[in-house]
């Protein structure tokens, strides 16, 4: 086999789908694999995609509103809006790879009202000086603030999240206006497999929420304490999610949540043992189901 390492001729022999390789360890799924690989994420029976159109319902008082979105991908979430037959009066969507981004230019190209920029999060949102009444992120923020806990160090990280979101909410955030996050539960039976796979700055210790998680309950307490924001977080236990076999498994977690990135790398068998043995604990059959869970955010400004 051409590029594969000869370490690992074994496993891609077994697993011709580790072949998958991002172009940088950054590099996010093109949008068509994301598609494949996404699985639906329902809690009783209602999906993401329902809070998410449930909360704009909800805090969107202004018919035309001007709404972001964080984090857009494939654009599940920009798909969802415009069918919900909610009104705005633009929307611009924020992503950081460039195959999604080029994908929703083409996407979106007939509707004016939408915009497409390639940026990270957090320093989309230190840098405009758009005003907006509605932003959302569906699985796109922690990305951005463990980006930044990554290249700078978490405690340079968590304070310049701090401050690009209070900066964002009082100088971007109409009053009144809203911001709605889904946020992955990292204590959650999906997440807890993940973590022994992930680098440290995500979580460090075994019964703590993720540094992201942290960094934005701190910085919402604080601007809830002196009146600026009025901030909610629901926690939602999700229905599992089912795995058609064991390798639909392996794929979805090497390739999907984690991007590929172990795919080429010395400890992929260390890995591929790890995640065997805790799906033996969630085999039903030839199924494998495991339930994710996350919380649902919503920061509403309330003036200064
Ligand atoms: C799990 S996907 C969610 C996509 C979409 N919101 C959905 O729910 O289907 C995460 C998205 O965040 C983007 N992303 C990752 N890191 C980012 C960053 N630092 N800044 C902006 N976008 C980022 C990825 O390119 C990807 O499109």
């Amino acid at each position: 086999m051409e590029n594969v390492p000869s370490f690992l001729r074994a496993e891609y022999e077994q697993y011709p789908w580790l072949r998958y390789q991002p172009e940088t360890i950054t590099t996010y799924l093109p949008p068509d694999y994301y598609d494949k690989l996404l699985k639906p994420y329902t809690s009783g029976g209602a999906s993401d995609l329902d809070f998410f159109i449930m909360s704009i319902r909800g805090h969107i008082q202004n018919p035309n509103a001007d709404m972001l979105e964080m984090g857009s991908g494939s654009g599940r979430a920009t798909d969802a809006l415009l069918a919900s037959g909610v009104n705005f009066s633009s929307l611009d969507l924020v992503d950081m790879s460039r195959d999604m981004v080029a994908q929703n230019r083409k996407k979106y190209a007939r509707i004016p009202s939408i915009s497409v920029v390639e940026s990270d999060i957090l320093d989309y949102l230190q840098a405009t000086d758009r005003m907006y009444s509605y932003a959302f992120s569906l699985w796109g923020f922690s990305y951005s603030v463990h980006h930044h806990m990554n290249s700078t160090g978490i405690r340079a990280g968590a304070a310049y999240a701090e401050n690009v979101i209070t900066k964002f909410v009082t100088q971007n955030l109409r009053e009144g206006g809203s911001i709605f996050i889904v946020h992955p539960d990292i204590l959650s039976d999906e997440q807890r497999i993940l973590k022994s796979l992930r680098q440290p700055t995500v979580s460090r210790t075994k019964d703590r929420q993720s540094s992201s998680k942290r960094t934005l309950d701190a910085t919402t307490e604080k601007l809830e304490r002196i009146g600026i924001v009025k901030a909610e977080c629901v926690q939602i236990k999700g229905d599992p999610i089912c795995y058609s076999s064991r390798d639909e498994a392996l794929e979805v977690f090497l390739n999907f949540h984690m991007h590929g990135s172990l795919n080429r790398s010395r400890k992929l068998p260390r890995a591929l043992q790890t995640l065997n043995a805790e799906f033996d604990k969630y085999q039903q059959g030839d199924k494998v189901l495991i339930a994710p869970g996350w919380f649902n955010y919503t920061i509403t400004f309330q003036g200064q």
